[in-house]
């Protein structure tokens, strides 16, 4: 009679977190339909209900979850809700992928060392919403010529800021406009997200 191999796990599991376009999310499916990413996106959670992050769960045969803020919720009791129910696809890491809000202690203490962000910025720079945006300015004013992408840890609540696990420069060139920028951070985005996870997850799950 062979072993019983109930505890073998072959992949790590995801569960993503997005509020908008879900680009970065696609680019962890086909990552892990591919095989280069040894991981299953096993939920993608959203607070918007119009996410068209859904839409390519949905599409993609993944359980897509709306979990709107209800009138009058405190941030820690919804928080509290949204992990009682990203908690119930026993994900081994939380991925924010385009998440706009900050969560609290009452979420991530469910996740220890386990909740990933990534930001459009390098370490310590440009915290916050549109962050491509504001790096574009400041290089038109002459103020700087490449902003960056970085991942990283969200250990406790704060913006945009935790143990880094890999940034990468990107150059703004001088005729750049705003989408060809953002086109050029998000490819580097999408790409380094998942080098980045396929190295937590083979940690996670040795192959
Ligand atoms: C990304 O630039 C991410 O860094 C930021 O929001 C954007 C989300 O893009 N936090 P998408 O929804 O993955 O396309």
């Amino acid at each position: 009679m062979p072993a019983p191999d109930a505890t073998i796990r072959p992949s790590a599991r995801l569960a993503v977190l997005a509020s908008g376009n879900g680009s970065n999310l696609q680019a962890l499916i086909d990552a892990v339909a591919s095989g280069s990413l040894p991981a299953d996106v096993v939920a993608v959670v959203s607070d918007r209900a119009d996410a068209f992050a859904l839409t390519r769960a949905g599409r993609a045969g993944i359980p897509a979850v709306h979990v709107g803020r209800h009138a009058g919720e405190t941030r820690p009791d919804y928080d509290a809700r949204l992990a009682d129910v990203v908690a119930g696809f026993g994900p081994d890491f939380v991925v924010l992928a385009g998440w706009m809000r900050v969560l609290t202690m009452s979420f991530l203490g469910w996740f220890p060392n386990r909740v990933v962000n990534l930001h459009p910025a390098l370490p310590g720079e440009l915290a916050g919403t549109n962050a491509i945006e504001r790096a574009w300015h400041e290089a038109l004013a002459g103020e700087r010529t490449s902003t960056g992408v970085m991942i990283h840890l969200v250990p406790s609540e704060s913006i945009d800021d935790g143990p880094v696990l890999a940034s990468r420069p990107v150059p703004i060139h001088p005729d750049d406009t705003l989408e060809s920028l953002a086109a050029r951070v998000h490819r580097v985005e999408h790409e380094l997200l998942v080098t980045t996870l396929t190295t937590l997850c083979r940690q996670e799950v040795p192959q």
